[in-house]
């Protein structure tokens, strides 16, 4: 049986690397490799997604390829120490023409011209995640001059956000053009969009997505004061992306960290209302970089992402530099499976009152309905050219598998994100026509997935053939009856 239905992304990095570490992530449950661009160069990533399909292929198993742009963080430059350590009071300068290298205990270089003229007097300035943080006392033509209010260990290209929010620097810089162009060549399934402000930055990532020639689905990191300043706002992103991903590094930085368990809960709950993916990122389980085991805060904060119904829990330094990478993956599988038990992960009262927008929403709707409440139902099939009924399925609560039944690459991988969903290959178009609800059960027997006697709910449409939105038709199959 497929016992997890929350899914697991990993970001790969140092850590992740050889042949040996990535296969023994995989098997541990990884379902999304995440490449991240802001580190490491194209020959790099190239290598590991290459080496994650290969491996992945190798055991029969689907996992998906997230590539995350850098987007416009700021960043300070390089020290020549490459670190320094800041006390309370220090006197520090953030300066536009200080060479990039030479950063020392007074001033480092930034890579953002723009960061002087955004910012005024009584600003608060927080680096690397706010671990530092400094008050701009005065700002000249190329110099922020400003007091360490938090000391700490400074070192190269550490980020900077402000209190509130508001820099202003555009969503897409030069580097992100280039790698969507990196994206579309190494055929990503999904690309994360960096410090989204609103749906018309989406809009251009999605522009320039299908200039390069890439399918890849569009996932905004929620990362910004703005963007969840109001429903409005926060809706106009969820609507123009494929999904979201609650970014909290530097969105608790931006809204500070009260805010952010209930800013989390909005963002899954809107997010699965608009039929899409979410994503719960950051510092999940951040003291397995060094131990081998998760705090309990950290099973506790895992577990109650998976309560709050996201598809998908993210690892970032554990997996890409830290030194457990596997245990990191079978710790958040074991948390995801324990949390999974609990009666509302299973019981579903989402979109209960509501209308339907579309025929095949509401055939997998009613998929849904049926399986949740018809106790004999141990699996459920939907044939599918995009995933999109599989998506819709898996916006309710359940505890009955999903299978997404696709012939096409793209989709069985995509499929690998979304919370409750396995794909099994299947080419509905190459087998008779009479014949395919029983071959696709049969394929579930096989597997050891369903019993003689169990039932089986499968979607379809009328048509076996390139057919995206054609369902419209819920079969109740007893399996061994065909
Ligand atoms: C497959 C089935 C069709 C169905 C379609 C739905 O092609 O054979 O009968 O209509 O999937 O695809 P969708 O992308 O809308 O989930
Ligand atoms: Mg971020």
């Amino acid at each position: 049986m497929i016992p997890r239905r929350t899914k697991i992304v990993a970001t790969l990095g140092p850590a992740s690397s050889s042949p040996e570490v990535l296969e023994k992530m995989i098997v541990a449950g990884l379902d999304v490799a995440r490449l991240n661009f802001s580190h490491g160069n194209p020959e790099e990533h190239r290598a590991r997604a290459e080496l994650v399909r290969e491996i992945a292929a190798r055991h029969g198993r689907f996992v998906a390829l997230l590539g995350d742009l850098q987007g416009p963080k700021i960043r300070i430059a390089k020290f020549t120490d490459k670190r320094i350590e800041l006390k309370e009071g220090d006197r520090f300068r953030f300066s536009v023409t200080h060479p990039r290298d030479a950063g020392n205990q007074e001033v480092v270089g930034i890579d953002y011209p723009d960061l002087v003229k955004d910012c005024t007097v009584g600003d608060e300035l927080l680096l690397d995640d706010g671990r530092v943080v400094m008050r701009v006392d005065n700002a000249t033509a190329d110099e922020l001059h400003c007091t360490v209010l938090i000391g700490g260990p400074l070192s190269d290209n550490k980020g900077i956000n402000r209190r509130g929010g508001g820099l202003t620097a555009p969503a897409l810089t030069n580097k992100d053009k280039a790698d969507i162009k990196l994206a579309a060549d190494l055929q990503l399934d999904y690309l994360a969009v960096s410090f989204p402000r609103d749906a018309a930055d989406m809009e251009l990532a999605r522009r320039l997505r299908d200039e390069a020639g890439s399918d890849a689905w569009l996932i905004a990191k929620i990362e910004r004061a703005e963007a969840v300043a109001d429903d409005e706002a926060l809706d106009g992103l969820i609507r123009a992306s494929d999904g979201v991903m609650v970014a909290r590094g530097d969105l608790g930085v931006e809204i500070g960290d009260a805010e952010l368990v209930g800013i989390q809960k909005k963002i899954i709950l809107h997010a699965r209302r608009h039929n899409k993916v979410v994503i719960t990122a950051t510092q999940m389980m951040e003291s397995m970089i060094h131990s081998p085991m998760p705090t309990r805060a950290e099973v506790s904060d895992v577990a109650n992402a998976v309560l709050d119904y996201t598809d998908a829990v993210m690892l970032s330094a554990e997996s890409a530099a830290g030194e457990y990478p596997v245990e990191a993956i079978k710790a958040m599988a074991r948390v995801c499976c324990g949390a999974e038990k609990h009666p509302t992960s299973t019981k579903s009262g989402h979109r209960l009152g509501q209308q339907f927008e579309r025929c095949d929403e509401s055939a997998a709707l009613a998929a849904m309905y049926t399986a949740n409440h018809f106790p004999g139902v141990k699996a459920i099939i939907a044939l599918t050219e995009s995933g999109y009924t599989p998506l819709i399925m898996s916006r309710i609560r359940s505890s009955v598998p999903i299978f997404a039944f696709s012939p096409h690459r793209e989709t069985q991988a995509r499929v690998a994100l979304f919370r409750g969903v396995q794909t099994i290959p299947f080419d509905p178009a190459a087998l008779p026509a009479d014949k395919v609800s029983q071959m696709a059960v049969e394929e579930l027997l096989k597997r050891n997935i369903v019993q003689p006697g169990d039932w089986v709910v499968l979607t379809k449409g009328d048509s076996y053939h390139d057919s995206t939105g054609g369902t419209n038709t819920m079969k109740i199959l007893r399996v061994g009856d065909q």
